[in-house]
């Protein structure tokens, strides 16, 4: 059994993650935004443990809601904004918006976390964006925060492989959530739910790379 901590975990793939964990007898601490509907999630999924409200937008305020955590076996980040605009309709308080909640808030949780996460030679995932998502004009903000979250993950592995915490970036195809068939409306392309992958296998995906780690 182990402990992991899902951030959107009230979106599409987040709240199929926190299924998949309780499912396969994991304990999870969801973080999310809205705390009734934490709540409501906490008692579909006795597994949750904790829940964690938080607004990714202003990471300054989570080393007071996490700052407790000591043992830590996963660390997903999951969730992201995905607005749809090109730079010259992006002004800076979208791209603060975007840069913040997709980049810097997993940032800073990531470093709040870490002696948890060393204690336990703990896996933290990173949710990126679909493969090939690069210099896609119109959500230019977007993908360049996806490059930097790579980024970061790609640093964060070197750097703490001497303290056995694994780092993984995962790169689900278009899923059927909310944000797909935002982004795809804004685009002005077809949504098609049943055409799209499902949140539940790329939920599985990221519960067996959890599991890979002999315990
Ligand atoms: N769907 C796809 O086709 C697809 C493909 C590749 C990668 N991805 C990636 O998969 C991840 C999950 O996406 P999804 O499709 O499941 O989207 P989603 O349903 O929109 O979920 C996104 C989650 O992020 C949370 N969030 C957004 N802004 C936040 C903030 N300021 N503070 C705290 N939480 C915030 C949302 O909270 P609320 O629930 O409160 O809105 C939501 O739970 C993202 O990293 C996305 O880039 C998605």
């Amino acid at each position: 059994m182990r402990t992991v901590l899902v951030t959107g975990a009230n979106g599409g793939i987040g709240a199929a993650i926190v299924g998949e964990l309780h499912e396969r007898g994991h304990q999870i601490i969801a973080l999310g935004r809205d705390a009734a509907r934490l709540e409501d999630l906490a008692v579909s999924f006795p597994r949750v443990v904790r829940w964690v409200a938080a607004d990714l937008r202003r990471p300054e305020a989570l080393a007071g809601l996490v700052g407790d955590v000591e043992h830590l076996d996963g660390l997903v980040h999951n969730a992201a904004v995905a607005p749809v605009a090109s730079v010259a309709d992006t002004p800076y308080a979208m791209w603060q918006d975007v840069l913040t909640v997709n980049v810097v808030a997993a940032a800073e949780l990531t470093r709040l976390l870490l002696p948890a996460l060393r204690a336990a030679a703990g896996h933290v995932i990173f949710i990126n964006a679909a493969p090939g998502v690069h210099a896609v004009p119109r959500w230019s903000a977007y993908a360049a925060s996806k490059a930097a979250l790579r980024e970061l993950a790609d640093s964060l592995r070197e750097e703490e492989a001497p303290n056995n915490v694994r780092v993984t970036t995962v790169y689900p195809p278009g899923t059927a959530t909310g944000l797909l068939e935002r982004v795809r409306a804004e685009f002005g392309q077809p949504y098609d739910p049943d055409a799209a992958g499902s949140p539940q296998s790329v939920a599985a995906h990221i519960v067996n790379a959890l599991e890979s780690t002999e315990r």
